[in-house]
C-alpha cells in the first residue's frame, strides 16, 4: 500500500538528464539538495526530512566518490544498495535523485581539484590525506550542476560540514548550507554506513565512543576549560576497551576548527576517530555549558 501514497523518485543518470529536470522546474521553486554516497539510513533520512519541509523541490544525489577515498579497499567495499535507497528516497518524498557514474562526473582528462586550506590537513585530513580535497571537489561540482538554494549536511561529519561552509563562503557560492543534527541509535552510537561492518562484539565495544564524548561533555559542563583534561578523559574511556586504536581525540573551537585554547572561551566541540578492528568510526559532540 505504501507505493500508492508515495510518488516515484525520478532517476537522473547523466548531467543532461539533470539539466533537463532542473530547467523544467518553476522559476520560483526553491531546490533543496542532499548529496550522499548511498547505503542510506535514518541519518540520511533526517536530512531529507528537513530539506522536504524547507523546499518546494527536493533533489538527492548518490555517488561513491573515488577522489575522496584514500584506501582503495575502503572504496571497493563501500556498500551499494540502490533499490533500497530509492525506496527510502520515495518514502521521504524526494522528487529526483542524481545518479552520475564516474565518467559523467570525471570524464577522461579531468584534472582539477579544490584545495581544502589549513583545516583540510588536520584531524580527518591528517588521517586521510587528500580526503577533503576529493570531497570538496565533488561537492563543488555537484553544487554547480544542481544549482540548489539550500544544501543539507550532517553534523556527524563536523569537519566536512565546516569545510563545505567555508568553501561556500570563500567562493561566494549562491546557496545556504544547512547543518543537521547527528542521528544516533538508542544506545548512543551515531548511525553510519560503516556500522554494518562491525561484528556483534565490536558493536558493543563501540559504545565507549559515546561514553567518551559524554564524559568530555560532563567535565566541560562542570566548568573545566582545559582542552588537555577533556582529551585525557576521552582517551581514558576509549582505552578501557581492547581492540581500539585511537587516531585522535581532541577538542576544537567550532568557529575555526582549530584546537581549542585553554581559557579562550568559545563554542567547543569534542571530536574523535577510532579504528575498531578493520572499521574506522568518527563522532563528535558540541559541548554544552550546563549539564
Ligand atoms: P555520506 O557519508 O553518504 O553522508 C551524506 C550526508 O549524510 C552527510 O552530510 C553526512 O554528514 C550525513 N550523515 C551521515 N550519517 C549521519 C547521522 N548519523 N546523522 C546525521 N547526518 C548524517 O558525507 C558524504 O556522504 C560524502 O562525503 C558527500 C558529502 C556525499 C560527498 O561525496
Amino acid at each position: 500500500m505504501l507505493a500508492s501514497t508515495t510518488t516515484r523518485v525520478k532517476r537522473l543518470t547523466s548531467f543532461s538528464e539533470l539539466r533537463a529536470w532542473r530547467s523544467s522546474l518553476k522559476d520560483g521553486d526553491s531546490v533543496g539538495f542532499v548529496p550522499t554516497m548511498g547505503a542510506l539510513h535514518a541519518g540520511h533520512s533526517s536530512l531529507f526530512k528537513k530539506a522536504r519541509r524547507e523546499n518546494e523541490q527536493l533533489l538527492a544525489s548518490i555517488f561513491v566518490n573515488p577522489l575522496q577515498f584514500n584506501e582503495g579497499k575502503d572504496f571497493e567495499r563501500y556498500p551499494k544498495t540502490l533499490e533500497e535507497d530509492c525506496q527510502i528516497l520515495e518514502a521521504q518524498g524526494v522528487n529526483a535523485v542524481y545518479l552520475p557514474d564516474r565518467e559523467d562526473l570525471y570524464p577522461e582528462g579531468y584534472d582539477t581539484t579544490v584545495t581544502a586550506g589549513r583545516v583540510g590537513d588536520v584531524f580527518e585530513g591528517y588521517s586521510r590525506p587528500g580526503h577533503f580535497e576529493g570531497m570538496l571537489s565533488v561537492v563543488l561540482k555537484l553544487f554547480l550542476r544542481t544549482k540548489p538554494h539550500r544544501a543539507y549536511f550532517g553534523e556527524k561529519d563536523a569537519q566536512q560540514l565546516f569545510l563545505v561552509k567555508k568553501m561556500t563562503k570563500d567562493l561566494d557560492l549562491p546557496l545556504t548550507i544547512v547543518p543537521c543534527e547527528t542521528v544516533r541509535c538508542e544506545d548512543g552510537l551515531a548511525l553510519s554506513t560503516r556500522n554494518s561492518f562491525l561484528g556483534t562484539e565490536e558493536r558493543e565495544r563501540s559504545l565507549c565512543i559515546i561514553h567518551a564524548l559524554r564524559a568530555a561533555d560532563a567535565l566541560y559542563a562542570s566548568g573545566v576549560r582545559v582542552p588537555a583534561e577533556l582529551e585525557s578523559v576521552m582517551r581514558q574511556c576509549l582505552q578501557e576497551e581492547a581492540g581500539f586504536f585511537v587516531e585522535y581525540a581532541a577538542v576544537v573551537d567550532d568557529k575555526d576548527f582549530q584546537s581549542a585554547q585553554e581559557n579562550h572561551l568559545g563554542s567547543w566541540r569534542a571530536i574523535l576517530a577510532v579504528r575498531v578492528g578493520a572499521t574506522r568510526l568518527i563522532d563528535n559532540l558540541l559541548l554544552s555549558e550546563s549539564a
